[in-house]
């Protein structure tokens, strides 16, 4: 395992406000580096907005606005979006920043200047919408758009090409030394038929229809074709090519750095085969991982503006509160996997996982606690039945299934590991009856062993939930007593739970009324 963590999200088109769908990149990128931090791995976190190309310029000027104007109020509410959702990243790059800008000229000169970019001609069905060239097969009899299914046009223009076709052999070399490079691993089955066996094409690097970009220094009618410029982004934020390359040095060119890009899976083929390939070219290190994660539906299908079906995550987090959406987002998919959103769905799993199971495993124990012992938490004591074995078991067992799967990025199945354990606490409650042991003074112990135990489970369960539930863990932290959260580390050790001094019990989350929410929750989707 190694000791360091670079992990990044796409960085977004700030063309419109973002929606449900952006905010599930970012949760699931922002869980990770949390969980990372907890186990104290020195962790950056980097996300950001991609600002140029040609639609970007067509919806400013529809909006009447400069291009810069534009993205720059649009920054405004993405921030204050992460902000609202508690994305603890450490940096957010904005592709119109000379930073950035400078150094995409930069790269942009090095390749031109060692024969891997050159000027010919582009002629191809091009999607405005999606700033995307295709080749005659991939639009299909209808000239359709094979991402978004809007109508394509023929576009013919001088433009810089950059040799693909050079680097395959290495790339397909790279997949195969490093199996984990791009999961789920049927992502990588797509890409090596669909792009890399039939012969990869020379990608366009630059445009002169429209003028929103980079400038090519050394031909200035040009702005580099926006894949090239964005995907840099993930190295000019730490500094590559700079004096100040510090978090460049310690964050990718360190070998016991981990560099993880989280993205959706739309964009895959960019990043596992254009982003090595840049790098290679630039004769940099590789990132370890790709994780295409799956889009998130509605029922109609694909989430679109113009469709006029998108989740605006605000008003959810209104009403319901940030760690709602954020468990759901983590929770309800499987990672990887295309998932829908849908108003029920979302309600019963906030009834079912956080109300009925952790919630209220959190109500009962600290009334019991409470009731029994004054709120003062029994110390460690010896087990009595085999539920405290099996309980005790699970816990160990939880510890070590949850760091493993987390640390092959499997969110949804490491979250689901803490739900057993966590239901499994209930039905403890259940057997072991603590409201009859109390009655009987000879059992005293075995009373002070189940409370020992549930508190146990209590503080493990709030402390893996954590990384999602970013307002609730302190409150719940508060209420077990608890002054300082434990690291990964002391919870591996479990040496937090003796002496702590419980407070009043307080719901953490309110149970939802499916026929009321459900209309509140549909009344949320922003029609075209
Ligand atoms: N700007 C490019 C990315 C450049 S990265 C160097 C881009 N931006 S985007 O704003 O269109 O979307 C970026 C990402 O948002 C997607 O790859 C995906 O991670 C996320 N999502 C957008 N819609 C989504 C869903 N409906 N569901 C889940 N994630 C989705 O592409």
């Amino acid at each position: 395992m190694k000791n360091k963590f670079y992990i990044t999200t796409p960085i977004y088109y700030p063309s419109a406000k973002l929606h449900i769908g952006h905010a599930y990149s970012t949760t699931v990128t922002d869980v990770l580096a949390r969980y990372k931090r907890l186990k104290g791995v020195p962790t950056y976190f980097l996300t950001g907005t991609d600002e140029h190309g040609q639609k970007i310029q067509e919806t400013a000027e529809k909006n009447s606005k400069t291009p810069q104007v534009f993205v720059d109020d649009i920054v405004v509410g993405i921030k204050d979006l992460w902000a609202k959702m508690h994305i603890s990243y450490d940096d957010f790059i904005r592709t119109t920043e000379p930073r950035h800008e400078q150094r995409v000229q930069d790269i942009f000169s090095q390749l031109l200047k060692q024969g891997d970019i050159y000027l010919s001609k582009y002629a191809g069905w091009y999607c405005t919408y999606c700033e995307s060239f295709w080749t005659e097969t991939q639009v299909g009899e209808q000239h359709l758009c094979p991402d978004c299914q809007r109508p394509v046009h023929l576009e013919e223009e001088d433009a810089y090409f950059f040799r693909m076709s050079k680097y395959a052999d290495r790339l397909v070399e790279y997949y195969e030394k490093n199996p984990l490079f791009i999961t789920p691993e049927s992502r990588k089955n797509e890409m090596l038929n669909t792009f890399i066996k039939p012969g990869l094409e020379d990608l366009c690097v630059s445009r002169t229809s429209f003028t929103w970009g980079v400038q090519v220094k050394e031909d200035p009618r040009h702005v580099v074709y926006v894949w090239l410029d964005a995907l840099t982004n993930y190295i000019t934020a730490l500094g590559y090519g700079t004096k100040e390359d510090e978090k460049y040095q310690s964050f990718w060119v360190d070998p016991e750095s981990e560099i993880v890009h989280i993205v959706g899976s739309d964009i895959t083929r960019f990043h596992v085969i254009y982003w090595p390939i840049f790098l290679m070219a630039l004769g940099l290190r590789l990132p370890d991982r790709v994780v295409a994660h799956g889009l998130l539906m509605m029922k109609d299908g694909k989430m679109s503006k113009s469709k006029g079906n998108v989740i605006d995550p605000l008003p959810i987090i209104e009403k319901y509160g940030v760690d709602t959406l954020r468990y759901y987002i983590v929770r309800e998919t499987i990672f990887g996997s295309d998932g829908q959103f849908t108003p029920e769905q979302f309600i019963e799993r906030t009834n079912i996982d956080l109300v009925n199971d952790y919630g209220n495993l959190l109500n009962r124990t600290l009334n019991m606690v409470k009731k029994y012992f004054n709120g003062a938490v029994p110390s460690k004591v010896s087990n009595y039945t085999e539920f405290d074995d099996q309980l005790v078991g699970l816990l160990e067992v939880t510890l070590s299934q949850f760091e493993n799967l987390m640390d092959q990025l499997k969110v949804t199945e490491a979250y689901m590991v803490v739900n057993q354990l966590v239901s499994r606490a209930n039905k403890y409650i259940d057997e072991s009856q603590p409201w009859v042991l109390a009655k009987d003074p000879e059992k005293k112990a075995q009373l002070e062993t189940v409370m020992h135990h549930l508190i146990d489970v209590l503080v493990t369960a709030t402390t893996l939930y954590s990384p999602i539930l970013v307002e609730t863990a302190p409150k719940a932290y508060y209420q077990l007593g608890i002054t300082n959260p434990p690291s990964f580390y002391v919870l591996k050790k479990r040496d937090y739970v003796d002496g702590l001094l419980n407070q009043s019990p307080q719901p953490l989350f309110p149970r939802l009324d499916p026929t009321l929410e459900i209309s509140n929750i549909q009344s949320m989707i922003v029609k075209k």
